[in-house]
């Protein structure tokens, strides 16, 4: 009952914080809060502590997530091998555990980077395996499942969106054959990390985590309309391409206030 009250007030709070953004120094109990990460948490003291030793002895996985470990972030010194803390050892501890976790998933690429923002945010290893969980587990299920089904599915659903919301697009995609899953996957596959900045990263994810993947399509919607005169300038295949690139690089997405304000 108590964690079920506090739940209720960080919703009210929530409600008032995600069209100004969270308060960096609340975003990991907000997270932790709407995400039901906390109270996962809570109801299984030690579990996080037994998968990672279970996981650490499981060498397939762990040799998957070692690969990755140096391509996490690398312009990141906190990420580096010799950093203090090193955020390289948690990164690693809290994908071990996870694959251990839920052994459909495993490890798989994106998941690093994912992770490593959870890392940062949380800077703390437990709720960044919790945060995790309730991102690949319910809140985005089979984004990362071997079929990759549920990725599938949203990118499809964007793909119908675009067509009946700005047609012009949908039609010069058409036109040049371009397989919409290679304009957008990224987005999704990595959560806009490393395709928008950092801030306006956050604060979609603040979104991501209080109400879903909803959030995801309103971006790219938002994205793909506001840069509509732009994207409809493409010539060719490979143009089509580059301009998908270049539209999560103007002054708009930075300005990540007026960005999120148009959502
Ligand atoms: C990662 O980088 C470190 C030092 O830069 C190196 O010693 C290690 O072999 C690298 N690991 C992999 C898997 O590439
Ligand atoms: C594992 O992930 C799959 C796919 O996202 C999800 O459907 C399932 O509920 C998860 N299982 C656990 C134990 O978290």
């Amino acid at each position: 009952m108590y964690s079920e009250t506090i739940h209720c007030s960080a919703i009210v709070l929530v409600k008032r914080y995600i069209r100004k953004g969270i308060p960096d120094e609340h975003r990991p109990h907000v997270w932790m809060m709407v995400s039901g990460a906390q109270a996962q948490m809570e109801t299984n003291p030690g579990y996080y502590h037994s998968v990672l030793l279970e996981g650490q002895k499981n060498t397939k996985l762990v040799d998957a997530v070692v690969t990755d470990l140096n391509r996490t972030f690398p312009d990141n010194v906190k990420f580096r091998k010799n950093a203090s803390p090193c955020l390289q050892l948690t990164l690693h501890n809290v994908l071990v555990a996870y694959g251990q976790h839920n052994k459909t998933v495993g490890y798989c690429q994106g998941m690093n980077f994912i992770t490593g923002i959870l890392i940062l945010v949380t800077k703390d290893e437990e709720k960044a395996f919790w945060l995790l969980d309730a991102l690949l587990g319910r809140i985005l299920p089979d984004y990362y499942s071997p079929e990759m089904m549920g990725l599938k599915t949203d990118q499809e659903v964007l793909g119908v969106l675009v067509k009946m919301k700005i047609p012009a697009v949908a039609e010069l995609i058409d036109r040049h054959d371009v397989m919409w899953t290679l304009l957008v996957s990224r987005w999704f596959i990595c959560l806009f990390i490393d395709v928008l900045p950092i801030e306006t990263v956050l604060r979609i994810w603040d979104c991501l985590f209080y109400e879903g993947s909803k959030i995801l399509f309103r971006v790219a919607l938002t994205l793909i309309k506001q840069y509509q005169a732009y994207i409809l300038e493409a010539k060719n295949f490979p143009d089509v391409c580059d301009k998908f690139k270049d539209i999560t690089k103007g002054k708009f997405v930075t300005e990540c206030h007026l960005f999120m304000q148009v959502q």
